[in-house]
């Protein structure tokens, strides 16, 4: 992708290094744009609906909260029980008829390539905020820019993902944007119940990346520069696998004990029970700070890269 402008953004595939560090770039002016000023008018008279049919804390809220600290208008729709997708309206109509309202639509969706079909249909750039056990496009960008603002790099590290990687999407589209990195290497440590995807396995494959897959974490901790935990999806499984694997992973404080001084412990929330919250207080827990936070600087640079032709 030679520019961002016009374009949807439905999958990390169509980033390249490039689109990568500018938008990085973009986050840290969005960054000293919010502390020293708390907004600009970069967007104005430019509107973002947020179409969310799944629940939503920190997406929904960041990407509102990017959009009015850019100076834009935002259609909030955080649900669509009150909309006529209840009365049975496709999602093809949908995103039709918003096309009308916005410039740019940020859907979440429970179905796997919901956004993909949403932006065939839309004619405006349409934003993946998690399609399933897809992707999530914006979260594996705001984690890559976490790390390289706390580490300085991306290049040499070990990055080690635990817990539910089978139905997770933040680390599905992290996991490929680490692949623009060449000397990364990933470890992937999942339940045997709960396997990454073939797609994913696939994609690694194909872009020579160095990893490994693992039913068990505790032997990688010590050569680890970032923990990666993810929660669980329960939303997305039968009561019966869900009481298989609840509780496989759990990360407390005699684990990160035996991490790196310089290392990081992420996870990109909500956390359930997989880190213990005596894990909280320690400098390397960066899930409730800097990943959060980076949210809004991250998404503030999206949507100006998305909707502004400089
Ligand atoms: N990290 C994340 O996607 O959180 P929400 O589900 O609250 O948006």
């Amino acid at each position: 992708m030679k520019t961002m402008y016009g374009k949807s953004l439905v999958t990390v595939d169509s980033l390249s290094l490039s689109d990568v560090d500018s938008l990085f770039q973009k986050a840290d002016i969005m960054r000293k744009i919010v502390t020293e000023k708390g907004a600009t008018d970069s967007l104005k008279g430019k509107v973002m609906a947020a179409l969310f049919y799944e629940p939503s804390s920190r997406t929904f809220s960041s990407f509102i909260t990017a959009m009015q600290r850019l100076g834009g208008g935002i259609v909030p729709l955080n649900g669509m029980s009150h909309t006529s997708v209840v009365k049975g309206e496709t999602l093809e109509d949908t995103v039709r008829v918003f096309s009308n309202y916005a410039d740019a639509i940020v859907m979440r969706h429970p179905d796997p390539g919901s956004v993909e079909l949403a932006s065939r249909f839309a004619t405006k750039p349409v934003i993946n905020a998690g399609d399933g056990i897809n992707e999530h496009p914006t979260q594996a960008l705001i984690d890559l820019y976490t790390i390289q603002q706390q580490l300085g790099r991306i290049d040499g590290l070990h990055i080690l993902m635990i817990g539910d990687l089978g139905h997770y999407r933040p680390t599905n589209s992290l996991s490929k944007l680490l692949a623009l990195y060449p000397n990364v290497t990933l470890s992937l440590a999942t339940p045997s119940q709960v396997p990454i995807q073939d797609g994913v396995r696939k994609y690694l494959q194909q872009k020579n990346v160095t990893f490994a897959e693992y039913t068990d974490f505790k032997d990688l901790i010590p050569t680890a520069d970032v923990l990666y935990v993810t929660r669980v999806k329960k939303e997305y499984m039968s009561e019966e696998l869900y009481k298989k694997v609840k509780g496989s992973y759990i990360v407390d404080k005699s684990v990160v004990d035996k991490m790196k001084k310089k290392s990081l412990v992420m996870h990109c929330l909500p956390r359930i029970d997989e880190i213990h919250t005596d894990v909280d207080s320690d400098p390397r827990s960066i899930y409730l700070t800097h990943q959060v936070a980076n949210g809004l600087y991250v998404r503030m640079a999206i949507l100006e890269a998305i909707l502004k032709n400089k």
